[in-house]
C-alpha cells in the first residue's frame, strides 16, 4: 500500500487489541489526571535510597501525584514518611530538597521540623511537639498531642530503597507488590549495604509511559551504537523477557562484551556480590520505575509525572558502601561512561522519547502505537510493554487501544 490517507492512517491495525495503543493515553490531560488518582496515589512508589538520609535527623522531600512528602530518619534510625503539610493552615513545612534538622534553622528549632508560618513544631516521628501559645489560643480545644502529621506507609526494601504508598488501604506490602521481580538481583544488592554515588534529575517533554517503554523494549538497541557493538551476538538474541504480577518485567541477563567497545573495560573485578562477571539484569516496575544492574554499577530511575507531556526523572547510581576510594572511582567511571548526564545510553534514549513527545502532544490527532512484536518472549519481543499496558488498563479501567472504552482483556 502506498502512503495512506487519513482514514487508512487511523484504521485499526491488523493486530490483537493488546498489540497496539491509542496515542491519547500519552496526550489527554484528563487521562493524565486520572492516572495520578487511580495509579500513583494507590501503588508503592520508590522515592530514594536510605543512604541519602544516612544520619538521624536527615530528610528528603518529594511529591507523589502533586502531594508534598517528607521522608525523615529519626533518632531510632527508622526511616518514616509524612505528608509535608502543616496541620495548622496547610503550609508546606519543609521547602528544601534535602538536608538535616540536627542543627536547626534561623526560624526553626534543632532536631524538630518547624513550620515557618506560625512556628508549630514536629519531631522526626511526626508528633506535634509544640504549638505556639497553645493554651492561650486553644485552651484545651486543640492539643498538640492530637495534631501529628499525616503519616504515610513507608518501607525500606530491596537493597535499601525507600518505598512510600499514599493509600492506607493498599493491601500489599512492598514485597507482595514486587511479586518476585527483584529475585534476579536480590542477593547481589542485599549482601552488602549500598550507597548512592550519582544523582541527577531531568525534566523531559514526553509522557512518563514513553520513558518506561524505552526501558522495557530492547528493539531500540538499533539506536544504541554501544549496545550493538558490545551486545549483538547469539547470547543477546537469546535474552528473555519475564513477566511478573502487577505489571512488572525482568529483562534477563547475558554477558556483555564491554571490552569490544573502544575505551571500555571488563567490569568483572567490581561485580556486585554473587553477581557473575559482566552480567546485566533489568527490572521494569509498574507504573514506571527501573532498576538496572550492569555488573559493577546499579542504576535506579524513578519518575514523577508532571503533566501528560512532561515527566521528571531522577537517576541514581549506586555502588557498595564498602568501596575503597579507588574502587569507587572505577565504579563511577563505569556508571558515567554509559549513563552519566552526557553518557551514550541516556543521551540517545532522551532523543528517542523527546522525538515521540514532540510528535504526540496534547491535541495531536490519534496515532496507533504498535507493541506487536512477538519473538517467543526474547529480547526484541514487545511482551514487556504489552504486560505494562494490560496492568495500566486494569487500574484505569480503560482500554489502552481505545481509552474511551472500559477495559477488557484481549482474547488469548
Ligand atoms: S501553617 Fe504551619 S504553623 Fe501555621
Ligand atoms: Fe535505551
Amino acid at each position: 500500500m502506498p502512503a495512506r490517507n487519513h482514514k487508512q492512517w487511523i484504521a485499526t491495525p491488523p493486530l490483537k487489541s493488546d498489540e497496539w495503543v491509542d496515542s491519547r493515553i500519552y496526550t489527554d490531560p484528563d487521562i493524565f489526571e486520572e492516572e495520578l488518582e487511580k495509579i500513583f496515589k494507590k501503588t508503592w512508589i520508590p522515592l530514594c535510597h536510605e543512604s541519602e538520609l544516612s544520619e538521624p535527623f536527615d530528610f528528603r522531600t518529594f511529591t507523589i501525584a502533586r502531594e508534598p512528602i517528607i521522608v525523615t530518619r529519626a533518632p531510632d534510625n527508622k526511616v518514616r514518611a509524612f505528608l509535608n503539610v502543616c496541620p495548622h493552615r496547610g503550609n508546606m513545612i519543609e521547602r528544601r530538597p534535602s538536608g538535616s534538622f540536627l542543627e536547626g534553622e534561623p526560624s526553626g528549632t534543632p532536631k524538630n521540623m518547624t513550620c515557618m508560618f506560625h512556628a508549630w513544631q514536629f519531631d522526626m516521628k511526626g508528633n506535634c511537639v509544640h504549638i505556639s501559645r497553645e493554651k492561650e489560643g486553644y485552651q484545651d480545644r486543640i492539643r498538640k498531642e492530637d495534631q501529628g502529621l499525616r503519616r504515610l506507609r513507608c518501607e525500606v526494601q530491596f537493597g535499601g530503597f525507600v518505598w512510600v504508598c499514599l493509600d492506607d488501604n493498599m493491601s500489599q506490602s512492598v514485597e507482595d507488590w514486587a511479586a518476585g521481580c527483584f529475585d534476579c538481583i536480590r542477593e547481589a544488592i542485599e549482601t552488602e549495604p549500598l550507597e548512592v554515588f550519582h544523582y541527577h534529575k531531568a525534566i523531559i517533554n514526553c509522557n512518563y509511559k514513553l520513558w518506561h517503554d524505552t526501558n522495557s523494549e530492547f528493539y531500540h538497541d538499533y539506536m544504541h551504537y554501544h549496545n550493538r557493538i558490545t551486545g549483538f551476538n547469539d547470547e543477546y538474541f537469546a535474552r528473555k523477557n519475564v513477566v511478573f504480577d502487577n505489571g512488572h518485567v525482568n529483562v534477563n541477563t547475558f554477558e556483555v562484551k564491554y571490552d569490544e567497545y573502544e575505551g571500555f573495560e571488563s567490569r568483572a573485578e567490581l561485580s556486585f556480590p554473587t553477581f557473575p562477571p559482566n552480567q546485566w539484569y533489568m527490572i521494569d516496575m509498574f507504573p514506571g520505575m527501573n532498576f538496572n544492574l550492569r555488573g559493577s554499577a546499579l542504576r535506579a530511575d524513578t519518575v514523577t509525572p508532571l503533566a501528560a507531556d512532561k515527566v521528571m526523572i531522577e537517576f541514581r547510581g549506586l555502588g557498595l558502601k564498602s568501596d575503597t576510594p579507588e574502587e569507587r572511582m572505577i565504579r563511577v567511571n563505569h556508571h558515567n561512561s554509559i549513563w552519566g548526564p552526557f553518557g551514550r545510553n541516556l543521551h540517545e534514549d532522551l532523543i528517542g522519547v523527546t522525538g515521540q513527545g514532540s510528535a504526540m502532544q496534547t491535541g495531536s490527532d490519534v496515532r496507533r502505537i504498535l507493541h506487536g512484536r512477538r519473538e517467543d518472549n526474547l529480547i526484541h519481543d514487545e511482551v514487556g510493554m504489552r504486560h505494562f499496558y494490560k496492568e495500566w488498563g486494569k487500574w484505569m479501567n480503560r482500554m489502552p487501544s481505545d481509552p474511551m472504552k472500559k477495559y477488557m482483556a484481549a482474547a488469548e
